[in-house]
């Protein structure tokens, strides 16, 4: 009998605290502190900032980390000027060669072929015309021409701007400079200088040290 009037003791008083609880108020919170940030929240909307966002727009002229703004405007003067004057940023290597060729048949060879003579897949299946080859003497592309239609893109050719980092368009430039080279039936430039340089530079760092230590 007591144990009973035990429980049913214990019983009102869970339902009374239960029933305390209202849905339309927010819980009471021990050390709210340990809950909602003291700094201000990712996205959230404050007053205190321009426009009301936590998140800013980066300064105005500010450029994204490994982006370089390109000088030469989308025009028939932008095009010479790149043409005549812009090099390539890049050596000329055979590692270089060969990421430009992995790109190339990615990007390109649909439309300009493997071997870069403008009969890629689509031009054989007719869904594109006009497609030129690389050493069409009318064109005379130069590594400024060949970085610049990339970039901006061509009559029914797009740009690359967007699929590709300044690097690797470097890089389809030589590989496209070396399918022109091919089917004019010349020897492709190759940069071969800079493995050198790097031996020489080895031992000499080494002997400067051993000297040092004898002091
Ligand atoms: C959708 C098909 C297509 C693809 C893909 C394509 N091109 Fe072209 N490309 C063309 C056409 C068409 C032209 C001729 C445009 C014109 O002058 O009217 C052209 C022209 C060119 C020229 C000569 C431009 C000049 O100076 O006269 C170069 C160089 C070139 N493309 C390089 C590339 C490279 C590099 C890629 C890959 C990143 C590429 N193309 C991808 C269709 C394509």
């Amino acid at each position: 009998m007591k144990n009973s009037i035990n429980i049913i003791v214990v019983a009102i008083m869970m339902i009374s605290i239960v029933s305390c609880k209202k849905d339309t108020k927010p819980n009471y919170q021990y050390m709210p502190n340990m809950y909602a940030p003291v700094g201000y929240e990712t996205y959230g909307q404050y007053g205190v900032f321009p426009g009301g966002q936590e998140a800013m727009l980066p300064a105005e002229g500010s450029i994204p980390r490994g982006w370089m703004p390109y000088d030469y405007e989308n025009s028939t003067e932008g095009y010479q000027l790149a043409k005549d004057s812009l090099k390539n940023a890049i050596r000329y290597t055979k590692e270089n060669e060969e990421a430009g060729k992995a790109l190339y048949d990615i990007y390109c060879a649909i439309c300009h072929g493997a071997k870069g003579d403008g009969k890629g897949t689509l031009v054989q299946r007719e869904k594109i015309l006009g497609v030129p080859s690389y050493d069409d003497i009318g064109r005379a592309i130069t590594e400024g021409s060949i970085y610049h239609v990339m970039y901006y893109g061509i009559n029914s050719m797009g740009s690359y701007a967007a699929q590709t980092s300044e690097h690797e368009r470097w890089q389809i430039v030589q590989y496209v400079q070396k399918l022109k080279a091919d089917l004019e039936g010349k020897t492709a430039r190759i940069d071969s200088d800079v493995v050198a340089v790097k031996v020489e530079e080895t031992p000499h760092q080494a002997t400067e040290e051993n000297h040092d230590n004898a002091h």
